[in-house]
């Protein structure tokens, strides 16, 4: 597209009181990033945020068909760039992440891989559908009209959670075994239900087995996990259900 056309286009869509709320909320080149995102066609217009953390923020957004996706922007956030390091150093897929903005591009197309990968490996993640510079588009989770809830907040009884935390031991293991991947900050924050059925979420800092600290991710993962579901009733062991997502039982 012409980049006059261009300016018109994204002119047209973004009407000037709209304008002002984005620009108060995303730096100029961000902006840049939602427009050529915009002319795309991967995203029609922006709705409201679903939630605003120290990393991210994340909103709803809809298509021209009016099919709803979810917009995760990364923070430029100086405070991060030590970790982002850490979890990007000894994966074979990052040979080269760069510093600064580069950096957050690298941890953005990240997060895109991850979930790139676990969707096609039959994991329930929201299906990713494009990423530039430090936005993520990727479906967005619905339930009854609102943004699906995490773990943490459902109304649960005995027999459904049970059958929740088989089904994320369950991709756990196929994540582990089939596509080589660790979560590394799996809890009942980065696990949202839609339908009955749990989802994992925000993947940037999954890390591949070969990762030096992987052992160490999928310990924290699982504790938090167990920890959270022996809190509500549903009787677990660590290592059995380790050596199960590694297959170490069969
Ligand atoms: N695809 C999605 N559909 C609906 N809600 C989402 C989606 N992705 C993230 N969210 C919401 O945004 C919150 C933050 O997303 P997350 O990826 O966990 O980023 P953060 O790094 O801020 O924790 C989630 O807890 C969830 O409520
Ligand atoms: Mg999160």
């Amino acid at each position: 597209m012409a980049s006059e056309n261009k300016e018109r286009y994204v002119k047209n869509k973004i009407k000037i009181p709209d304008r002002k709320t984005y620009q108060e909320v995303f730096d100029h080149s961000t902006l840049m990033v939602l427009y050529e995102l915009m002319s795309d066609g991967f995203v029609d217009t922006l709705e409201h945020p679903i939630s605003t953390g120290k990393e991210a923020k994340v909103f709803k957004g809809l298509q021209i068909d009016g099919t709803p996706v979810a917009l995760k922007v990364m923070r430029i956030n100086t405070a991060v760039f030590k970790k982002y390091r850490e979890y990007i150093q000894g994966d074979p897929r990052f040979k080269t992440f760069g510093s600064g903005r580069k950096l957050i591009f690298t941890w953005t197309k990240k997060e895109f891989s991850n979930l790139k990968r676990m969707h096609k490996g039959g994991i329930r993640v929201p299906e990713p559908i494009t990423f530039f510079k430090n936005v993520l588009v990727m479906e967005y989770l619905e339930y009854e009209g609102y943004p699906a809830p995490m773990l943490k907040d459902i109304p649960y009884d005995d027999e459904s959670l049970k059958i929740i935390f088989d089904d994320i031991i369950s991709d756990y293991r196929t994540l582990y075994q089939s596509l080589n991947l660790v979560h590394g900050d799996l809890s009942e924050y980065n696990i949202l239900i839609k339908d009955d059925y749990p989802y994992f979420i925000d993947v940037s800092q999954s890390v591949t087995v070969s990762h030096p600290k992987s052992e160490n991710f999928l310990r924290r993962d699982i504790s938090n996990i167990i920890n959270y579901f022996s809190d509500h009733g549903v009787e677990t062991e660590k290592e059995k259900i380790i050596n199960e997502i590694k297959g170490e039982n069969d």
